[in-house]
């Protein structure tokens, strides 16, 4: 089989699971050529939420990141993680807009694009698929893991199946919620092998304290690639951690050959920094630790503090059990969709509607209207006509790729940011967050001022500089 390859998540999943997506450039830079040696697979480095906290949280274009992280890393595949139609964004954009993201995205020099669709419907993952293949990358398309009395073994390698003829070079599980246990990873992975020829990558979390089992068991049934994260930001909700593994599998015939004294490096350079989150409040210690709830619930641990926060805010905490018992009869009469963003916060808003107001689907917000709908695609089954009927009155579902009803959009995001523009990467941040890119903007062109002010002075100085 081979020896098993490592993603290193500390540079994307591994601080968007533990310190808010907030770790800067800067902060990763002094370590880059050291990982670059390591021995990894590739290193997970961008994703929607990385873009997005780059702008908002840290003053930082998540362009230069991109290039600055190629720069100091020549030998190893930068990998980053693509909501599908929905791109770095919360809803489907135009193919227009796909294509040249991945354009860009490439030719800044990403290599592997994983491509995910949160209700699994694989038409969403066509657009960034066929143009990854365009400009040359390497195309993941992935599956989000989910539990239901729908959802077997066959349900996944049936998309397994038509991911690979879609032309992907590989294929992933994410379970994003570290909803897997190892025995039924272990049968999934074996079905999968049996049934597939391209690479499979399973990604997982160690929320439940399952992680590192799950994938000892998923090694042992061939899966090819495994995402890690460096100790100091590995495990609760986070990744299982990247050392004890590669030490695991070094003693196996699947030894990842991965350098121990320059993953020693590594977590040394992450550990100073981790201390600090800790100390700014940012890394909850309560999410480093074991929460069975993702057992218990088969929901993402995040979904339940959101259920918590709602429920506080309308004061009603001693309806928690009610809602906890409403989610999966929502989650069923939706069509059993996987729960991540966004689906994991249309059926809980629902459920706790549902409970609040005394009557279901007495209320119902926007986004669960366009679920219905089939604005985000279609679910793992039909809604019923009789909830569709109550939702939408006579208003028709939608069957087709969503974003087969989207006109062009790149050519106004061109307008809309001409003012500022310096960079065709620019039209793209634009498109995607149209206000927090007016002020990112905005103050871009403050710093330039002020550093052209800077230059004059010491091009002026009669003192040598
Ligand atoms: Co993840």
């Amino acid at each position: 089989m081979g020896k098993v390859k490592f993603t290193e998540t500390v540079l994307r999943d591994g601080h968007q699971s533990l310190i808010a997506t907030r770790m800067t450039t800067e902060e990763m830079l002094p370590i880059l050529e050291t990982m670059d040696n390591v021995g990894y697979h590739s290193l997970e480095m961008w994703g929607g939420a990385t873009y997005d906290a780059c702008l908002r949280f840290l003053d930082e274009d998540p362009w230069d990141r991109l290039r600055v992280i190629r720069k100091h890393i020549k030998k190893t595949n930068l990998q980053m993680l693509l909501r599908g139609q929905n791109l770095l964004g919360y809803k489907h954009y135009a193919d227009d807009v796909v294509d040249e993201f991945v354009d860009k995205a490439i030719s800044n020099g990403m290599d592997i694009i994983r491509i995910f669709d949160a209700l699994n419907d694989t038409r969403n993952l066509e657009a960034a698929v066929k143009a990854t293949k365009k400009w040359g990358g390497h195309a993941q398309g992935c599956v989000s893991y989910t539990i239901s009395p729908v959802h077997t073994s066959e349900t996944f390698v049936k998309l397994g199946k038509e991911i690979e003829e879609m032309g992907c070079d590989s294929f992933c599980i994410k379970d994003m919620a570290g909803l897997l246990s190892p025995q039924t990873t272990y049968d999934l992975v074996k079905a999968l092998k049996k049934e597939l020829t391209i690479p499979i990558e399973l990604h997982t979390h160690a929320t439940s304290g399952l992680g590192s089992m799950t994938y000892m068991k998923a090694v042992e049934a061939g899966v090819d690639i495994i995402d890690t994260a460096i100790s100091p930001f590995s495990g609760g909700t986070s990744q299982p951690p990247t050392e004890p593994l590669a030490a695991a599998f070094a003693e196996t015939d699947r030894d990842p050959e991965l350098n121990m004294d320059l993953l020693n490096e590594v977590a040394e350079h992450f550990r100073p920094i981790r201390e600090k989150y800790i100390k700014s409040g940012l890394m909850d210690p309560k999410l480093m630790g074991v929460d069975i709830n993702t057992l218990i619930y088969q929901v993402p641990g995040g979904m339940l503090s959101n259920l918590v926060s709602q429920l506080k805010e309308a004061n009603a905490m001693d309806k928690y059990e009610e809602v906890l018992k409403e989610v999966p009869r929502v989650r069923e009469d939706f069509g059993y969709p996987p729960l991540v963003t966004p689906s994991s916060q249309i059926v809980g808003t629902q459920a706790v509607l549902n409970v609040l107001m005394g009557e279901r689907y007495k209320m119902v917000p926007n986004e669960a209207r366009n679920l219905v709908k089939g604005m985000y695609g279609r679910t793992t089954l039909p809604i019923k006509e009789e909830l569709v009927k109550k939702i939408l009155g006579d208003e028709e579902q939608v069957t087709c790729r969503p974003a087969d009803l989207l006109e062009p959009e790149l050519e106004q995001a061109k307008r809309d940011c001409a003012l500022y523009y310096q960079q065709p990467e620019d039209v793209l941040t634009q498109a995607f967050f149209p206000k927090v890119a007016e002020t990112f903007f905005k103050h871009r062109i403050e710093k330039q001022e002020k550093l052209d002010l800077s230059l004059l002075d010491e091009e002026n100085s009669v003192y040598p500089v």
